[in-house]
């Protein structure tokens, strides 16, 4: 089933990057006490996500700070490598946090993966941004094409 507004994120692990190498994560480490805003990609690195998505967040982090968001997360079905890469080659590192759900989990229990297997690139996540506060889900905005619209940073901080 599809998570809608008003649920409580499903207890999941992420995995995350730490000076001291791969750190778990869990969804209670992440939401717990805290207002965020969590966007999902279907790649690190893939064209829209790379060109579009992730860069909306990089620029406007510091509005959403400033409108009492506590943490800005990007969701991606990456392993930790991969996303950490990701983060340090567009210069998200310290503004975002990125949180490898490597096997989509986490995806899978909140009913948002998306089968790209017949491209080469297995399971991945659906584009959306959420609004979550203390681990309950405010506001969802899922994309249902190929654009950034709904999901953008531009959107979600307007809502804020
Ligand atoms: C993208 O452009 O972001 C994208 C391309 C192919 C698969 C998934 C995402």
């Amino acid at each position: 089933m599809t998570i809608k507004v008003g649920d409580k994120l499903p207890d999941a692990t992420f995995n995350t990057m730490s000076p001291e190498g791969p750190k778990p994560m869990t969804t209670a480490d992440v939401f717990g006490g805290k207002k965020v805003v969590l966007f999902a990609v279907p790649g690190a690195f893939t064209p829209t996500c790379h060109n579009t998505h992730l860069p909306g967040f990089i620029q406007m982090a510091g509005d959403m700070k400033s409108k009492g968001i506590d943490t800005i997360a990007c969701v991606s079905v990456n392993d930790v490598f991969v996303l950490n890469a990701w983060a340090k080659q567009t210069g998200a590192e310290g503004k975002i946090v990125f949180l490898a759900d490597g096997s989509a989990d986490f995806t899978k229990k909140i009913g948002l993966e998306f089968d790209l297997t017949a491209r080469g690139l297995g399971v991945r996540s659906r584009r959306y941004s959420m609004v979550v506060e203390n681990g309950v889900v405010k506001s969802l905005n899922l994309e249902e094409g190929a654009t950034v619209d709904k999901s953008s940073a531009a959107t979600v901080c307007g809502m804020l």
